[in-house]
């Protein structure tokens, strides 16, 4: 309960105009802990680092909620830029994106923006041997990406793209068992949105128990499943669970976040099993830097510490 107040202070204290405009124009130099840079050369140098020590990367061009079809065109450009230049150094161009900075409920000739520039991202990256994620965002967003991955595996088979579930939403073991059919690649992470208890379970225990349900049910379906954590209680217990069933170390794999548990990311890699990072990059980092800031305390810290020394 505490985590909960804890996250939904700075999540609202980091919506607050005033706190967002003085971030925005002093804190890049922190937020660089989380985010490679802001140029696509910055992303390729960051998995290119991480490569050596068998890590792989999760590319993230940030920007979200984008309310123009021009902006969120713009976007996908960018993103498709990003495909070409990813292929031509030599990296999976293993992209991950919020719908939502695609044009997700903008309708351009009758078809979702977001469906259509998620498509050409597919397109695009599929025949270099790549792959699209679609983060999940905040909870009345759930059921339409669901819909999308839906259409998107249809077109492109399961092999191409995956989503994610969150285990804090009380819909998500429904969910799951509505995807059966699609033998989904799926990313489990805990949630990192403000929601309320109508939708979301607050207390962290719970959490916790839904997001080892998750993991397991998706593994023991045979389904390639990203294990997204930090959390060392449910790392381990997920590596007990694969031995105790047999699952092949390649039908799983660690995922992390850039510059979070950087020691934990090598160990992982050095014990065998697949692992890679979310790497963000971009000019609109502060939404995802806020909700870093949110998830531990300790960063709340760091940052003010940055901000006003000491
Ligand atoms: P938890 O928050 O319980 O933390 C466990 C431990 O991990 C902490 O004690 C600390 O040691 C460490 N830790 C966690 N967060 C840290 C941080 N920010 N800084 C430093 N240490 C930290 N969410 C979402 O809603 N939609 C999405 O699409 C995604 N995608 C995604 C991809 C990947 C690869 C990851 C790892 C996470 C996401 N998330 C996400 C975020 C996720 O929902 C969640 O908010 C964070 O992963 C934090 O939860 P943990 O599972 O790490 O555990």
């Amino acid at each position: 309960m505490i985590d909960q107040i804890y996250r939904k202070t700075v999540l609202t204290v980091a919506g607050n105009k005033a706190v967002e405009s003085v971030m925005r124009s002093r804190g890049w130099g922190l937020a660089q802990r989380f985010v490679a840079g802001h140029q696509a050369d910055d992303i390729i140098q960051a998995v290119k680092d991480l490569q050596k020590d068998g890590i792989g990367g999760l590319l993230d061009l940030l920007g979200e909620f984008v309310d123009s079809p021009d902006t969120a065109n713009a976007f996908a450009e960018q993103i498709l830029s990003l495909v070409d230049q990813a292929a031509a150094a030599g990296i999976q161009p293993y992209i991950t994106v919020k719908l939502s900075g695609l044009g997700q409920g903008l309708t351009v000739d009758g078809e979702d923006l977001g469906l259509t520039n998620a498509r050409r991202i597919l397109g695009r990256a599929k025949p270099y041997g790549g792959f699209l994620a679609l983060d999940m965002e905040d909870h009345p967003r759930v059921d339409v990406t669901l819909a999308q991955f839906r259409s998107l595996v249809g077109e492109f088979g399961h092999h191409y793209v995956g989503t994610v579930l969150q285990s804090y939403l009380h819909r998500t073991e429904k969910d799951l068992a509505d995807l059966a059919d699609l033998k989904p690649n799926l990313r489990i992470v805990k949630g990192a949105y403000l929601e309320p208890e109508s939708v979301a379970m607050q207390d962290k225990a719970d959490i916790n128990a839904s997001y080892r349900r998750l993991v397991y049910a998706n593994l023991k379906a045979g389904n390639y499943t990203n294990v997204a954590s930090h959390d060392d209680g449910i790392i381990d217990d997920v590596k007990m669970f694969v031995l105790a069933h047999g699952i092949p170390r390649d039908q799983f794999e660690f995922q992390l976040l850039y510059g979070v548990r950087r020691d934990l990311q090598k160990q992982l890699a050095s014990e065998g099993y697949r692992v890679r990072a979310y790497i963000p990059y971009g000019d609109d980092w502060y939404p995802y830097f806020s909700r870093r800031i949110a998830e531990r305390p300790s960063n709340a810290l760091f940052v003010l510490r940055g901000m006003f020394g000491g």
